[in-house]
């Protein structure tokens, strides 16, 4: 094990921190803290007892990047009373604002942009011996990334439920979206690449993957070997030894038939799908640049409900999108009756810099944004907490991911569909898919009641 920078008797500590941030955003995460473990740094969740703080950032909405701001003013004080520690500022944000975050929060050391993850254990050596500020904001270079990506893995024991990134970037251009800008076009990882580190995972111990990718449906693309998103499934199926697969996000312009059959068919294909909408009107969906209309999104969904009664399905909704009226709002509404989904994540539209949508009129004031948001959340609470109440009864399959926060010896775990199912087990069925009777429902878990000891 190579030693940590600091050469001290006791070893050196890392506070890490993430405020918020996608899926790929978290797996960076954990690659970083796999590079410093393997470093010889031990995690303190404690400011002041840190030798390096390292903040992971989100920016795709005006909050996530003010958290960023906000928690990088509280370390002044943390480097005034330990000039010693070494603060690194990654993700999103660093990539967005590069320089201009060295400038304004004098005492950061690195500003690490989102094509520079794999430099880190290099770049806390370097600003230790040299005492020098670095902005590292490389072009992406996605070979050597999965390359390094993917040396980490064999020292590792997998979690239950691994993430896979598949690709990454965006090509699709959303007008309000940040994501293009900062993580760069849409690149695709091969596919022996993603098997080998699926076969690992599994050999681990992983039970579950998630896929990873802004897009997931337009996989494969550039690629020298034409694979599409259902081929590179299908070859998980076959040459992989894992139990479960999830992907996100997937792009409602391309949800193709072939991707539906796949997820009606293919067994290690959890039935879940999680397909943003963003909104229910189509004149907003045509100035977010989306590139389908609420009656196709109903169509696709429709067909998925025909193809596989069982799925479960969430959403991505935005309101207050510039011009939206209260004749677009109602429309997302209903759109959300229609549908009914099992789950939604909803969201008050903000500006984002580089987005085009920031220099479109008529900008909805934040007392509507906070009003629509209020209604469209308490309408979404009431349909989540009826469909987990139909739940009631029913014998679902749980991987089991862990003791519950509930505690009293209670595990939890998934169902396919996604939903949280907390029940009285012993520990060792960690990593084990169960059947269990479902026989309470809350608002974001259900409770259950063990069937079997588990496979
Ligand atoms: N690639 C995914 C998710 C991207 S970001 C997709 O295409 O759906 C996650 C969610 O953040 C988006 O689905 C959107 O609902 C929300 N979001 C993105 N930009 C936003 C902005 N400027 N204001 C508010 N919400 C935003
Ligand atoms: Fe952003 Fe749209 Fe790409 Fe999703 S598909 S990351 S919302 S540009
Ligand atoms: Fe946020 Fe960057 Fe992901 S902006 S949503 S962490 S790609």
């Amino acid at each position: 094990m190579q030693q940590p920078f600091l050469k001290t008797a006791d070893p050196a500590r890392y506070l890490f921190v993430q405020t918020f941030g996608c899926q790929m955003n978290e797996y960076d995460s954990l690659r970083v803290q796999r590079m410093l473990s393997r470093r010889g740094y031990l995690p303190t969740s404690d400011l002041h007892a840190a030798d390096v703080i390292f903040l992971n950032t989100c920016s795709v909405r005006e909050k996530a990047e003010q958290k960023v701001h906000s928690f990088l003013g509280r370390l002044r004080r943390v480097k005034a009373r330990n000039p010693q520690v070494r603060i690194i500022v990654a993700g999103c944000v660093a990539q967005q604002l590069g320089k201009k975050l060295l400038e304004r929060f004098d005492y950061v050391d690195v500003v690490l942009g989102t094509g520079g993850i794999d430099s880190v254990g290099e770049l806390l050596e370097q600003v230790q011996d040299d005492h020098c500020r670095i902005t590292h904001l490389p072009d992406r270079q996605e070979d050597e990334n999965w390359r390094a990506l993917f040396q980490q893995l064999p020292s590792i024991q997998s979690e239950i439920v691994a993430p896979v990134t598949i690709m990454q970037g965006c090509n699709n251009f959303c007008t309000y979206c940040i994501v293009p800008h900062v993580r760069g076009r849409e690149r695709s990882r091969r596919p022996n690449e993603i098997i080998r580190e699926i076969q690992l995972l599994a050999a681990g111990g992983a039970r579950e993957i998630l896929l990873l990718g802004q897009n997931v449906n337009s996989y494969g693309k550039g690629l020298a070997e034409k694979t599409s998103f259902v081929d590179l499934l299908h070859r998980i199926g076959s040459e992989t030894d894992i139990d479960r697969v999830r992907f996100t996000t997937s792009h409602p312009k391309d949800l193709s038939d072939a991707l539906v059959a796949c997820l009606a068919q293919l067994p290690i294909l959890c039935k879940y799908l999680h397909l943003p909408v963003q909104a229910g009107s189509d004149r907003i969906l045509q100035r977010m640049n989306r590139g389908y209309s609420a009656d196709r999104y109903r169509e696709r969904i429709d067909r998925l409900r025909q193809c596989c009664p069982e799925m479960g399905l969430s959403s991505d909704v935005m309101v207050g999108f510039p011009g939206e009226t209260e004749e677009d709002f109602d429309e997302t509404m209903r759109l959300l009756n229609d549908i009914q989904f099992d789950n939604l994540f909803s969201f008050a539209y903000s500006d984002r810099p580089y987005a085009a949508s920031s220099h479109f009129p008529d900008k909805v004031s934040r007392e509507v944004k906070a009003r629509r948001l209020t209604e469209l959340q308490s309408l979404q609470a009431t349909i989540t907490l009826n469909k987990n109440q139909a739940e009631v009864g029913s014998v679902r399959e749980v991987l089991v991911e862990g003791p519950s926060r509930n505690g009293e010896g209670q595990i939890t775990g998934r169902t396919q569909q996604n939903r949280i199912v907390n029940f009285t087990g012993p520990r060792h069925l960690l990593g084990k898919i169960v059947r269990t009777k479902i026989t309470a429902a809350f608002s974001h878990s259900l409770k259950g009641e063990l069937l079997s000891k588990g496979s």
